[in-house]
């Protein structure tokens, strides 16, 4: 197969043009589109619409899958390989425990020790306008900062917290948290991430990141504050606007996303998520 790729954006992404992922695909043309996810950081394959089955056996060629028990509020109830994110109320008319995640810089799964290698998230419902995601390249943030900051932050490593999103409501949002860290204590990891693929480092950091190990958050937040606007400069974003049916494919290694949640809330923003399993990484910290 030769693949038809559009780039999306300088810094990152591209489209996979008239591919339909629920077909049978051989080794070596999944081989392409697997060379292309690591050259590219982001996929957007358009139009898929398709099973829940074929979601995640699609989500599957790149690598294990999650059951999501560190997130188990927010797992469909008929299929563990994937997460929601939605407004949609729940069957008794509750709001959805999902409908605020993502809403801040970070990397799946990066709040425990076996990260994500990469999300597929699939389209099912979004808003007018507004709802779209925002993708950072970590390549483009570390190898842009001077060789003295590259030196400062090269042994360091950042405390992932899980449970860190917007509480809007202290009845459901507080234990909902506090429900997080119990099952998923602090995790350090480098903040500089050598990709185990490509072999190039990546700033890994995000806003679950609230301190160095060894340092107090005092200590730790102007350089984190520094790493973190820097990582997000406009020179290294694309933003998605997503159409129903978009199936998109980021590699967790070497990118941010953060969900914008600038919509009218009225209406519906569905998502459904596959989480691929990465490789070990970090080490658990007793008190965060
Ligand atoms: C996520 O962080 O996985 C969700 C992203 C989104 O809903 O756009």
């Amino acid at each position: 197969m030769a693949l038809k790729l559009r780039k999306l954006s300088y810094a990152l992404g591209a489209e996979v043009c008239d591919v339909d992922v629920s077909r049978p695909m051989s080794e070596t043309d999944f081989g392409e589109i697997y060379q292309a996810f690591l050259d590219h950081g982001i996929l957007l394959f358009r139009n898929q619409d398709i099973t829940r089955e074929k979601h995640i056996e699609f989500s599957r060629r790149f690598g294990d899958l999650d059951r999501h028990d560190a997130l188990p509020r927010d797992r469909h109830p008929d299929y563990p390989e994937l997460l929601l994110v939605t407004n949609r109320p729940n069957p008794d008319g509750s709001p959805s425990d999902s409908r605020y995640t993502g809403r801040q810089w970070h990397t799946d799964m990066s709040f425990t020790t076996r990260p994500s290698l990469g999300s597929l998230l699939k389209c099912y419902e979004v808003p007018e306008v507004g709802g779209d995601t925002l993708f950072a390249n970590m390549y483009l943030a570390y190898e842009s900062l001077s060789e003295g900051m590259k030196k400062l932050i090269a042994d360091l490593h950042g405390i992932h917290l899980s449970g860190t999103r917007k509480i809007a409501s202290t009845t459901t949002g507080l234990p909902r948290a506090e429900e997080q860290r119990r099952i998923n204590p602090p995790v350090a990891q480098p903040v500089v991430r050598v990709h185990p693929e490509t072999g190039r480092k990546a700033l890994y950091l995000g806003e679950k990141v609230k301190r160095f190990d060894g340092m107090t958050e005092e200590e730790s937040k102007p350089l984190i504050d520094y790493l973190n606007r820097h990582s997000i400069r406009p020179e290294f974003v694309y933003r998605h606007q997503w159409r129903k049916h978009d199936i998109l494919a980021w590699d967790n290694r070497c990118n941010l996303h953060h969900a914008l949640g600038d919509f009218d809330e009225t209406q519906r923003r569905h998502m459904e998520r596959t989480t691929v399993l990465g490789t070990p990484s970090g080490y658990v910290v007793q008190e965060a």
